[in-house]
């Protein structure tokens, strides 16, 4: 059939990338092709070399089975596959849809609703491309009273669509603290958001520790924007989140007043992830989490010959640069005894600013060490800036 434009197709390739991106699509099973060579095709979500993608299988009637894996463009790729067959059956970890074609060309999709309505407010299993099915569980419904005042959610829970990206993106901020818990006090408990913006990190954050660990919480957060601080310290009394203080100014002028054990920032406006974490590592934070935002300043002044082969691309020079200065950021904070990784927050396709900067106080660690990891980072500074010798 020729690639007409179809809403009820629209809806079901919508359907299959949210459930890629939650992690819950099993298979899609697409017969009656089109094509006359072939028998049906299987579409699968598969880890490939640590890489994400979905594999095509298609049977075809010479008893051969072709592969092609698809990696990115999953609107294009799966419009155009789906307008090739009239019958689609799409399993899941939360239920089935069925997509029918009749010979007159009118369309149905079967079970929709039911995986939407699922995918917006349940808690499910993930399905692991590995293979491995993991037992997982979103921490946040969409439920919580915070969600619905912040607009995140409807009033029966579900969250709006314009609102699924920064649910998911809270969703796993949230999971990488869960990860960490241990590293943090039991019973009390201070926190700064640094740059929290309109908060729904924040509020999520304090959720967690208040409502569902039970701990005593305060909190801090810090913004430029005096009508979102205003506005987030109001929706903080009206919901009764005690101890959860807003403050308008300038993250670098503001000085710490409570010993902070966790420190968090999401997407701060480029040099100001520095500032975060130089602050949250002056004050001793025993975890750093911090998403970086956008970063211009390494792409000014760097000045490397042996790296000119990278750099003379611009658009694999901003790339570099990226990397380079979330590295930097991450040996200036181990030569400050932190434990470091860099990890993805969400996935790619939410946003591009996906880079989850970590860092865990450690317990003992030599000042010798130290002073070697000072240095290494002093003289990379050095060599990417032009100035060493
Ligand atoms: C992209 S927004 C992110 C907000 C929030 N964390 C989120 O993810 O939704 C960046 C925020 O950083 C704040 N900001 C940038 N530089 C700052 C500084 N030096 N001090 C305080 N806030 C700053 C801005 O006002 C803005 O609200």
């Amino acid at each position: 059939m020729k690639n007409v434009k179809s809403d009820t197709r629209d809806k079901l390739v919508a359907l299959v990338i949210d459930l890629i991106k939650a992690k819950a699509l099993k298979k899609v099973v697409l017969s009656k092709p089109d094509a006359s060579d072939e028998i049906k095709s299987i579409l699968s979500p598969k880890l490939i070399s640590k890489e994400q993608v979905l594999q095509l299988e298609t049977f075809s009637k010479d008893n051969k089975a072709y592969h092609r894996n698809i990696k990115d463009g999953y609107d294009k790729e799966l419009d155009i596959l789906f307008s090739n067959y009239s019958q689609i059956n799409v399993v899941s970890a939360l239920g089935d849809i069925q997509f029918m074609r009749s010979k007159g060309g009118k369309e149905s999709l079967i079970g929709d609703k039911k995986v939407k309505d699922k995918l917006n407010t349940e808690e499910f299993d993930l399905v692991d491309s590995s293979e491995n099915n993991v037992k997982k569980k979103y921490i946040l419904s969409g439920d919580e009273d915070f969600l619905k005042v912040l607009g995140v959610s409807d009033s029966s829970g579900r969250i709006r669509d314009k609102m699924q990206a920064k649910f998911r993106q809270i969703n796993k901020f949230v999971e990488h603290i869960e990860a960490i818990r241990d590293k943090l006090p039991k019973k009390d408990i201070n926190i700064y958001d640094l740059c929290c913006g309109k908060s729904y990190l924040s509020f999520a954050v304090y959720h967690y520790f208040k409502n569902i660990q039970k701990m005593n919480v305060n909190m801090i957060c810090v913004d430029l924007k005096a009508d979102v601080i205003e506005y987030c310290s109001n929706l903080a009394k009206r919901i009764g989140f005690d101890n959860m203080e807003f403050v308008c100014g300038d993250i670098i002028a503001y000085d710490m007043k409570l010993k902070p054990h966790l420190v968090i920032s999401l997407h701060a406006c480029d040099v100001a992830t520095d500032i975060v974490l130089n602050k949250a590592s002056d004050n001793g934070a025993e975890v750093i989490l911090s998403t970086p935002c956008c970063h211009h300043e390494l792409n000014h002044t760097l000045n490397c010959q042996a790296l000119s082969f990278v750099s003379k691309h611009s658009m694999l020079r901003q790339k570099m640069c990226d990397a380079l200065t979330d590295a930097l950021r991450l040996l200036k904070l181990e030569s400050n005894g932190y434990k470091v990784d860099a990890m993805e927050l969400i996935d790619p396709e939410d946003t591009p600013k996906n880079i989850m900067l970590r860092a865990i106080k450690r317990k003992n660690v030599s000042p010798e060490r130290l002073n070697d990891l000072k240095e290494e980072y002093e003289q990379t500074k050095r060599f990417l800036l032009g100035e060493l010798k």
